[in-house]
């Protein structure tokens, strides 16, 4: 599985990326403003630190804007940068236009399978349902990755990867982890949440305590 950060942090990517396992990152226009810094500085510092797929968000809501959009980002930042696009009627032509051009192309904003599947058409790499918004709502968000990863199986979709998006604690990559969604984006809290366990902490601390006795009894 592969696991993305959902972030516009650059301090924090850098930071899990030193880890070895980053695998991408995702921004959103919402995730920009909460930086407070430039979309395109941001997304550029981003993309040198990781060198999987970077989602950037286009805002247009036509296809042509899309398109322009999406085209304007390309040329200006590393290559490593994907597009993201609503999933809207326009939003599949844009992804019609940028994926048959070999831009990868992120469908976000994806809460039925029905959505998935015309993205999937559209030629995705990515698409990306929010599980934590659904959940929100009162239902299962966890039932559509569940759907989505039956209507791939049914119709061998292979060019396009099923992004579990808005997650919001561990259980829910557990959870996309046991259906085979191919990939998780997630914030750097859950990330490091996904790494800690107390018996881990415990067991280091008493490893440490026996091996200080060693050491005292001179048979380091
Ligand atoms: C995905 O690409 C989105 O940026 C993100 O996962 C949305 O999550 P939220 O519902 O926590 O805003």
């Amino acid at each position: 599985m592969e696991f993305f950060l959902d972030t516009a942090e650059v301090s924090e990517v850098a930071e899990i990326a030193s880890w070895g396992i980053l695998d991408g990152v995702t921004t959103n226009p919402s995730l920009i403003k909460k930086s407070g810094r430039d979309f395109r500085q941001v997304v550029r510092e981003i993309a040198e630190i990781c060198d999987g797929p970077i989602s950037a968000e286009v805002t247009a809501l036509d296809a042509d804007g899309m398109i322009e959009q999406g085209l304007a980002l390309k040329d200006e930042l590393p290559d490593n940068v994907i597009i993201k696009v609503p999933c809207t009627d326009e939003g599949l032509k844009a992804t019609k236009v940028l994926s048959g051009k070999g831009i990868g192309v992120n469908v976000t904003l994806i809460f039925s399978a029905a959505q998935a599947l015309m993205a999937a058409k559209a030629g995705a790499m990515y698409i990306s349902p929010f599980i934590g918004r659904i959940d929100d709502t009162g239902h299962d968000g966890m039932e559509l990755i569940a759907e989505i990863m039956t209507t791939w199986e049914s119709y061998r979709v292979s060019d396009t990867k099923v992004l579990a998006a808005s997650i919001r604690h561990p259980t829910h990559i557990l959870q996309c982890m046991m259906l085979g969604a191919h990939t998780a984006t997630m914030p750097t809290k859950v990330f490091k949440q996904l790494l800690k366990h107390p018996l881990t902490d415990r067991g280091i601390d008493a490893f440490l305590a026996d091996w200080a006795d060693v050491e005292k009894a001179g048979k380091a």
